[in-house]
Order: C-alpha cells, then sequence, then structure tokens
C-alpha cells in the first residue's frame, strides 16, 4: 500500500513539474492594455513610457504591421528584440565592408575582433532571446541580451582603443543597439512583473 501511495504521488510530482515547464502553461497571455478607445497607440505609448527613451521606443514601434489592437506586450518584446536582431545584422554586414576596405591595420585588426563579437550577437545570442520571449521565458531572455550588450561594449572598446585619427567607424551603431538594449531589456522587466 505504501508503495502504490508513494508511487502515485512520484507520479503526481512529475506530471506537475511537466505541466509547469511546458510551453502551453507559460505563453499564457500577459495583461492587455487595449480596450475599444485606445488601441495600438496607447500599447505602445503606455509600454514606452517605461523604457528610459520613450523617443527611440515609440518611433520603433510607430506604423510596425505587426501590432494589432490585440496585441500584447510580450509581442511589444518580440518586436524589439528582432529590431535589435535586423540592426545588429546590418552592423555586422557593414563591419564585413568596412574589413575589405579598410588600409590601416589597427582599424582592421579592431573590426575583425568586433566581427567575432558580433557574430554570436546575430547568429545565437539574440535569436535565442526572440525565442525565449515566444516561450514565456522572459528572465532568460533578459539574461541574452544583457550578453549581447556585453559583446557589443567590448567591440565599441577595442575601436575606441585602436590608435586611428577617425572616430570609432561604429559608434553610432553601436550606440543606437547598446540604447535598443536598454528599451528592450524594460520591456521585459514589465512581463517579469506580470
Ligand atoms: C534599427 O533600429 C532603428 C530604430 O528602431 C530602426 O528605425 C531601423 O529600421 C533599424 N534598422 C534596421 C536595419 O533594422
Amino acid at each position: 500500500m505504501a508503495k502504490t501511495l508513494l508511487i502515485n504521488v512520484t507520479i503526481t510530482i512529475i506530471i506537475l513539474l511537466f505541466s509547469s515547464s511546458s510551453c502551453s502553461s507559460s505563453s499564457t497571455r500577459v495583461y492587455y492594455y487595449w480596450n475599444d478607445n485606445n488601441g495600438v497607440e496607447d500599447l505602445i505609448d503606455q509600454v514606452c513610457k517605461r523604457t528610459p527613451f520613450y523617443e527611440l521606443c515609440s518611433s520603433t514601434l510607430h506604423n510596425n504591421p505587426l501590432l494589432s489592437p490585440k496585441s500584447d506586450i510580450k509581442q511589444v518584446a518580440l518586436i524589439m528584440v528582432n529590431n535589435i536582431l535586423s540592426n545588429a545584422t546590418d552592423t555586422l554586414n557593414y563591419i564585413e565592408a568596412l574589413l575589405k576596405h579598410t588600409k590601416d591595420p589597427n582599424l582592421e585588426q579592431a573590426l575583425a575582433l568586433c566581427a567575432e563579437s558580433y557574430i554570436p550577437v546575430v547568429r545565437f545570442t539574440l535569436p535565442q532571446a526572440a525565442a525565449a520571449i515566444s516561450q514565456g521565458h522572459f528572465a532568460f531572455a533578459s539574461y541574452c541580451i544583457s550578453d549581447a550588450v556585453k559583446e557589443v561594449n567590448s567591440c565599441e572598446g577595442r575601436l575606441s582603443k585602436a590608435p586611428s585619427d577617425n572616430k570609432s567607424p561604429l559608434g553610432d551603431r553601436n550606440d543606437l543597439v547598446q540604447k535598443l538594449v536598454d528599451v528592450a531589456n524594460s520591456i521585459i522587466k514589465l512581463l517579469l512583473k506580470a
């Protein structure tokens, strides 16, 4: 009898463990800000107000075809992370183009190290962050995004140290990615609190 009970309890625990870690439970909707009167603009406004760069946040989301009146904060976070991914991809292409043309060996070395920083960000870190958001694993998403910003910072650090007459050729791009990351992290914090 005691053994049967033990087995039953064990099975129940296993079922509980599995059901609590399955994607369906974590993909439950977070809260809606939407109602008939305000719509998408209000969602954008309310979310962006809680980020450090309101203008950047709202201009990124404004007129975004992926946002509908039924969108929730999770979807906003996903759009933001995909925007960072497309910016980072663009920057990586730009680094590769610069590498082909630069004749300054110090700059060349710094750019090569930047490409090394950006490649895992574009291939793994940001896609993983997006997948984590879709699955409701917001803490992991936040961890991935912070990892991406470390890589961008180390790229910028190398470029600013490279003895060159010009200012960092990626300065504006790296700066934009850093700001977008700050915005994305604030949005993910809203999800974590929800
Ligand atoms: C980079 O981010 C900015 C600001 O959100 C956006 O306007 C721009 O389209 C993005 N660039 C790319 C290549 O995705």
